[in-house]
C-alpha cells in the first residue's frame, strides 16, 4: 500500500475530512448514545482547500495504550464517543477478518495513536466536530482496512460527521429502526453537480460562551412542542422540496428554504426552556442586509444559515459573490491592519452603487464581522499521500 508508512513496526496513514452547513437542520435526538436525530437532514459538504481537518492514525505492537492529540494537545481517549468510533471500527474489521481471512493484516489488538489538526481556528467557531470525527472514522478505516458503511461509525461520534463522509450534497437519512442500522448519510448530488454555487463564512466575534448542541438539543426535545411539530410535520416535506430545488439547480428555491429552515431552527432555540439564543445583532444584521439585498433585486441571490452560533454562512451564486462582498464591507467595516478581511477562494472586484446602499440603508457597523472564508462545494474524505505530511513521527508521537 503506497499511502501507508512503515517503519519500525509503525503502520500509519494520515487522510483528511471536510466541514459540512446543514440547509435542513438536524436538532434533536431519539437515542442520546447511538446518536439517532428526530428528523432527517441535509448538508452541503464545503471544500477542503479551504476548511478540513487532517488526521494521522499509527498502530503498532509496541504501543502501551491508544492515545490522541487534538491541534497539538493530548486528550483523554476515553471520551465515550471516540471510544464509540475505535469499538466501531474495529469491529467492522473483525467481521472483514473472519468473512475473507485477511492474515497478513495488522492486528486489531494493536493500540493505536492518533493526532489531529484543523486549518482553521477553533476560535472561528465553526462545526469542527463533523469534520474531527469524519477524518478519525475515514483515517482508522484506512489503517484498518475496512470497509462498509463507514458514515454509521461517524454518526456516533458526532451525528453532522455522518455527514461529511460524503462530498457535494448529502442527506442524512433519519431511519426508523431501533439499533440505527437505517440512519446513515447518502450523496444526492457530486460536487460537480453545482459548479457556480459558492459559499461565504462570515466569521462574527462573539464574546459569550455558547451552548453546546449536544446539551441544547437536549434541553429543546424535553421542552419544546415547537421542535416535535418541526421533526414530525415540516421537514419531512422540506427534504423532498430541498432535493428537488438542487437537482434543479433551483437557487431562488434553495435559498428560500434555506433561510426558512435556519430561522426555524433558531425559533426552536428560543421555544426552548429556558431559551437558548444563539444568533446576535451581529447574525440579525446579517439577516436584514440578506432580505433588503434580495428585495432590491427582487430575486433570492444571496441565503444565510446559522448553526449553534453567530456565524453566518452564506450561499450564492458566483456572479453575484464580488458585488455581495462589496455590501458586507461597506456595512461591516473591517478594521484596516492584520490580515486579509476575505480569506480562500479569490473574490474578484466590484463597485457598489448608491442605488444599492441606500436599498439596504442599515447603520453600518465597524468590525461586526472579522473576516469571511471564501469557499465552494467539495469532495468527502481523501487518503494524503505524502509521507511528509504525516502528523507523527516514525516513533507514533506529534512531530
Ligand atoms: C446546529 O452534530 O454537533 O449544526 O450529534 O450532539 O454531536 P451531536 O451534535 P452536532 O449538531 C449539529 C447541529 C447543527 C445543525 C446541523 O449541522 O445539522
Amino acid at each position: 500500500n503506497m499511502q501507508e508508512t512503515s517503519s519500525q513496526d509503525v503502520t500509519m496513514i494520515t487522510c483528511t475530512a471536510p466541514v459540512n452547513i446543514a440547509v435542513i437542520k438536524y436538532w434533536g435526538k431519539r437515542h442520546e448514545e447511538l446518536i439517532l436525530p428526530i428528523n432527517s437532514s441535509l448538508s452541503v459538504t464545503l471544500h477542503q482547500d479551504q476548511l478540513k481537518t487532517t488526521t494521522t492514525v499509527a498502530c503498532s505492537r509496541h504501543f502501551q495504550e491508544d492515545r490522541i492529540w487534538l491541534n497539538g494537545k493530548e486528550e483523554d481517549i476515553n471520551q465515550p464517543r471516540i471510544q464509540s468510533c475505535l469499538r466501531e471500527i474495529r469491529r467492522l474489521a473483525r467481521k472483514r477478518r473472519s468473512d475473507e481471512d485477511l492474515s497478513n493484516d495488522i492486528s486489531l489488538a494493536h493500540r493505536v495513536h492518533i493526532c489531529s489538526v484543523n486549518n482553521f481556528p477553533t476560535a472561528a467557531g465553526l462545526a469542527s466536530s463533523a469534520a474531527g470525527y469524519a477524518c478519525l472514522v475515514y483515517s482508522l478505516s484506512r489503517l484498518f482496512g475496512v470497509d462498509g458503511e463507514l458514515s454509521l461509525v461517524a454518526r456516533q461520534g458526532s451525528g453532522s460527521a455522518c455527514r461529511s463522509m460524503y462530498g457535494g450534497f448529502v442527506q442524512w437519512k433519519m431511519g426508523e429502526r431501533q439499533d440505527g442500522k437505517d440512519s446513515l448519510a447518502e450523496q444526492v448530488e457530486p460536487e460537480s453537480h453545482w459548479p457556480e454555487l459558492r459559499v461565504l463564512v462570515l466569521v462574527v466575534s462573539a464574546e459569550r460562551k455558547l451552548v453546546g448542541s449536544t446539551s441544547g438539543m437536549q434541553t429543546s426535545v424535553k421542552t419544546s412542542k415547537l421542535l416535535k411539530h418541526r421533526a414530525d410535520c415540516v421537514v419531512p416535506g422540506r427534504m423532498e422540496e430541498m432535493i428537488s430545488a438542487i437537482q434543479r439547480r433551483d437557487f431562488a428555491a434553495f435559498g428560500e428554504l434555506t433561510m426558512k429552515d435556519s430561522n426555524q431552527f433558531h425559533a426552536t432555540c428560543l421555544d426552548t426552556y429556558p431559551p437558548i439564543f444563539y444568533l446576535n445583532d451581529i447574525s440579525q444584521k446579517v439577516i436584514s442586509l440578506v432580505h433588503r439585498y434580495n428585495q432590491h433585486y427582487q430575486d433570492t441571490r444571496v441565503t444565510y444559515t446559522f448553526d449553534a452560533g453567530p456565524n453566518a454562512v452564506i450561499y450564492t451564486l458566483e456572479d453575484h459573490v464580488p458585488e455581495f462582498i462589496q455590501v458586507v464591507r461597506y456595512f461591516f467595516p473591517p478594521e484596516t491592519n492584520g490580515g486579509e478581511f476575505v480569506k480562500g477562494l479569490p473574490v474578484g472586484p466590484a463597485s457598489l452603487s448608491e442605488d444599492l446602499k441606500t436599498a439596504i440603508g442599515l447603520e453600518p457597523v465597524p468590525k461586526g464581522i472579522s473576516y469571511i472564508i471564501s469557499t465552494k462545494v467539495g469532495p468527502g474524505p481523501c487518503v494524503v499521500e505524502d509521507p511528509k505530511l504525516h502528523l507523527l513521527n516514525p516513533e507514533g508521537l506529534p512531530k
